[in-house]
């Protein structure tokens, strides 16, 4: 009998959630102003989507459901916790005055309003550096592993992944290109957000005997996941509002960002969420797995979340 999708979010959320409450009570100690500030952002909430990603990217639904998988795979939820860490760490620099200058993030203040800016930018860094060190504590039976984690990590976090997105979406914003505006914002969305959300996928599937046989569609699927996934954002902040999304809407047309919504209107932006969604359940539909009803049904609901 196979898990529902909603099962299988809900029950990897879970699983997720108290292998985090667990640990990062030890992991933030002692009490400092900078441990308070880290865990002040990551206790704001959020989906945990990213977490969610590394897990059935290792787990066949069956075992998700088995006694505490985090007892007997505890490098899977380190790589887990690391992806959401930097995730964390993004949103709390991309709120900062000098980039997006947002005053809510999660339904809280953000870092730097209920701190000050110099902390926000120290628990950023904080948060970005413990990445790599929780992936230093997985099991090092093999060490090619640990060499490929730290690389997908960098992949999609750093120079050429959600950093580099993050320079191009500030500098649009500043400056923005006369020409090939459509090619630019989809590499802009592939980098600030796609790259991170590999990254997720594939950390998890690198932990898996046969991840090699998977890691070619699993990462075209990822691409297309993250690109939906930020569309989604851009039109959640037309349509949205500050007590479901948690973060105030309206800023992107503000800020004059360069968005779907900005450049295509909101009509043909849901037309291409609905063909990236389409791609994505194709692409999970060849994922070598019998057990693919996670990723058959994550599609429609990146796109149908209201936050
Ligand atoms: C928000 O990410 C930033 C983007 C990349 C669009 P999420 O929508 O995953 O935010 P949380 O973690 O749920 O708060
Ligand atoms: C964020 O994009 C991408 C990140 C790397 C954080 P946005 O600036 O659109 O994210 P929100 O809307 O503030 O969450
Ligand atoms: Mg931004
Ligand atoms: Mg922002
Ligand atoms: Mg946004």
């Amino acid at each position: 009998m196979p898990n529902s999708f909603e099962s299988i979010l809900l029950k990897s959320k879970q699983v997720f959630d108290s292998f985090f409450e667990s640990y990062t009570a030890k992991l933030f100690s002692p009490k400092t102003r900078i441990t308070e500030a880290c865990l002040y952002s990551l206790h704001a909430g959020g989906k945990r989507v990213r977490p969610i990603f590394v897990i059935n990217s290792f787990f066949e639904p069956n075992d998700l459901f088995s006694s505490e998988p985090f007892d007997t795979h505890q490098s899977v939820f380190l790589a887990a916790l690391a992806v959401e860490c930097i995730h964390t760490y993004s949103l709390i620099h991309d709120d900062l005055p000098a980039m997006d200058n947002d005053d809510t993030r999660r339904g809280k203040p953000t870092c730097h309003k209920q701190f000050d800016e110099a902390t926000a930018i120290l628990a950023g860094d904080t948060l970005n550096s413990l990445s790599f060190q929780l992936l230093s504590m997985m099991d090092a039976n093999d060490p090619n592993l640990l060499r490929d984690s730290i690389q997908i990590l960098h992949q999609g976090a750093g120079m050429t992944g959600m950093i580099l997105g993050q320079m191009e979406d500030i500098e649009e914003e500043k400056n923005p290109s006369s020409n090939a505006r459509e090619s630019k914002l989809e590499s802009i969305h592939e980098k600030k957000t796609g790259a991170l959300i590999t990254s997720s996928f594939l950390l998890g599937n690198r932990l898996r005997a046969d991840w090699k046989e998977r890691e070619f569609v699993l990462t075209r699927y990822a691409k297309e996941i993250g690109l939906l996934f930020q569309i989604t954002d851009d039109i959640l902040d037309v349509e949205g509002n500050l007590a479901e999304l948690g973060k105030t809407p309206g800023k992107d047309a503000k800020a004059g960002k360069l968005t779907y919504p900005s450049l295509y209107g909101l009509e043909k932006s849901k037309l291409l969420r609905d063909q990236t969604l389409g791609k994505a359940i194709s692409l999970a539909a060849e994922l070598p797995s019998l057990h693919n009803e996670f990723f058959l049904g994550l599609p429609k609901y990146i796109a149908e979340r209201k936050n």
